[in-house]
């Protein structure tokens, strides 16, 4: 009797399991059959009261069938699993070569773009362009341009020492000196490039920025020459007519030197942060170079004279792209260097 029965739960399991057409039906018929409540478990209550060869008889058929219904559940079990995760494969591929949807275009940095024009200018003018080391020689960025260890000027700048020598140049001016040193004369270069002074930050102070310093040395060379190239510069950066006026200016490097400020453009001269209410930006100290500075670098200045600039690019492109505040330029905030 038990035997049948165990027999046909085998038979009746085994085509359940072959006609399962999920992993959810073929789970069902496992429980029917092995559940703590299945057939199975019915079957077997009743194995105490048999006799005891009756009982080893039966009990190893009953471990056959329960093996045979585990293992074909199993395998089955396992197919189901395969075909659910190929389909998912399928389904779910996605193809890391295609684009990203909507990618966001870079650009240049507003000063960055600004410089390259810059370059393109002055290189279409004979100019060569330098770009010296951030970390620069006391030598260079002091002693060579005129500027000693007791002169005043030096603390015109606050300075970022490094020690040993050396520091964070306060400004491109020390790329001159390396120019006269490797170019020789006649000579015609500039150098853009970042600068650092240990400065407070506000909306027109920053302690990194960038400038582009300018000089050309030839045999006769005037105030008429720097004041026809930097014309030219402006009005090629702004594209339009700037007012300019010209100062007077002390920087130890040029005799004589000037201030070129050109009319505020943000305020069009009415006073704003930028300009400091004046009307006014300073905007290209400028001069012919000093015979000191021309020795210092091994040129003679009985044969040889030049003009020089310091142009503030960062206070430029703000002035072009009509930024009141400088702290926004190295912000790092993509809202805002995407406008440009
Ligand atoms: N190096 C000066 C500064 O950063 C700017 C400067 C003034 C540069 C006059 C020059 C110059 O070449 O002739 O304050």
């Amino acid at each position: 009797m038990l035997e049948a029965k165990l027999e046909e739960l085998r038979r009746a399991t085994l085509a359940a399991f072959t006609d399962a057409f999920s992993l959810e039906e073929l789970e069902e018929s496992r429980i029917e059959a092995l559940g703590r409540k299945g057939t199975l478990a019915q079957i077997t209550k009743d194995f105490g009261k048999l006799p005891p060869e009756e009982r080893s008889r039966l009990g190893k058929l009953l471990n056959s069938v329960k093996q045979d219904l585990e293992g074909e559940y199993e395998r089955k079990k396992l197919q189901f699993e395969q075909a659910d995760l190929a389909e998912r494969l399928s389904k779910e591929w996605i193809d890391v070569t295609l684009p990203a949807p909507n990618p966001r275009p870079g650009n240049l940095h507003p000063v960055t773009q600004l410089q390259g024009e810059i370059e393109d200018l002055f290189t279409s003018l004979g100019f060569a362009v330098l770009y010296g080391p951030e970390v620069e020689t006391e030598e260079h960025n002091f002693d060579a341009l005129n500027i000693p260890a007791t002169h005043p000027a030096r603390d015109m700048q606050d300075t970022f020492w490094l020690g040993d020598g050396l520091l964070l140049r306060t400004h491109t001016s020390p790329v001159q000196v390396r120019g006269m040193r490797e170019l020789r004369p006649p000579l015609r270069m500039i150098a853009p490039g970042r600068v650092f002074r240990n400065e407070e930050v506000d909306a027109s102070h920053e302690h990194t920025f960038y400038q582009v310093e300018g000089m050309m040395i030839d045999r006769d060379v005037s105030v008429a020459n720097l004041i026809y190239f930097m014309k030219t510069l402006l009005s090629d950066i702004f594209k339009r007519e700037v007012t300019v006026r010209l100062r007077p200016g002390y920087f130890p490097f040029v005799e004589p030197g000037f201030e070129l400020d050109i009319r505020c453009l943000i305020c069009n001269g009415d006073g704003c942060p930028v300009c400091k209410h004046s009307g006014w930006v300073e905007l290209l100290p400028c001069g012919l170079v000093h015979p000191n500075v021309l020795r210092l670098s091994g040129i003679d200045p009985d044969e040889w004279g030049g003009f020089a600039f310091g142009l503030g690019l960062t206070r430029l492109a703000m002035m072009r792209y009509g930024i009141d505040d400088i702290r926004q330029l190295q912000g790092g905030d993509l809202r805002f260097l995407c406008q440009f």
